[in-house]
């Protein structure tokens, strides 16, 4: 599996942001990863789904939904509609995992569940056979631009050992350069990068820096 960039929006102009979205189509993404926040699960309050599907008639690659929200199962009908890929959902906010899930593949969407990074990888063991992939949150989610936590590489080290070869791995939260080589090798197979991508002036350059780090990481 070779591994995917994911921008994430939330670090992007929204004052231009087909532009933005254009730039890092043209720069190589793989995914465009929104984040859905509340107010409530996380401090931040961000977008729904009417915005969701105002940005899906500007994007080319696949809309990955990151739900930071207290109630995720009443956001999937509208995600689902707005033609997103893959939707995560915090195992922190979802008493009847399974049935998520289940609702989420019911829709034709990938389904993934988000783990903070205090919360144990056994919350997740028993629903990995109704999962698509794992987002591994090297920060506690609520911004962009936070320090990466450095145990989080070793995290994803243990779901790989856990998990088998064929769940995709992704990782959210101070994702850049200096760590990206690491956490491939480590098991992660997409990188979901807000501040390293849009924090500077050339998003294409910084995914390609990225992706060179990422190589290095698979050639391990
Ligand atoms: C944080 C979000 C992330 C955020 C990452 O709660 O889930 O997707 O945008 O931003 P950086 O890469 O700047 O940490
Ligand atoms: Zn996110």
């Amino acid at each position: 599996m070779s591994v995917r960039i994911a921008p994430s929006l939330l670090s992007a102009d929204f004052s231009r942001i087909a532009q933005e979205i254009r730039d890092v189509e043209q720069a190589g993404a793989d995914l465009l990863h929104l984040d859905i926040m509340d107010g409530h699960f996380v401090p931040n309050l961000t977008f729904g789904p009417p915005i969701v599907n105002s940005l899906a008639r500007d994007a080319q690659i696949p809309l990955d939904a990151h739900l930071m929200v207290t109630d995720p199962d009443a956001l999937i009908p509208g995600l689902a509609a707005a033609g997103v890929a893959r939707i995560a959902v915090h195992v922190e906010t979802c008493p009847h995992l399974q049935r998520t899930l289940q609702n989420i593949l019911d829709s034709g969407i990938e389904a993934g569940v988000a783990v903070n990074p205090a919360s144990a990888l056994t919350m997740i063991e028993d629903a990995l056979p109704w999962l698509d992939f794992v987002l591994i949150m090297s920060v506690n989610p609520g911004f962009g631009g936070q320090d990466f936590i450095p145990g989080s590489i070793e995290k994803v080290r243990r779901l790989r050992r856990m998990a088998g070869n064929s769940l995709d791995i992704s990782v959210d939260g101070g994702v850049c350069r200096d760590n990206a080589a690491d956490l491939v090798s480590a098991g992660a197979t997409t990188l979901i990068a807000g501040s390293e991508i849009f924090g500077t002036a050339d998003r294409a350059h910084s995914i390609a820096v990225l992706r060179q780090s990422a190589d290095h990481g698979e050639s391990r």
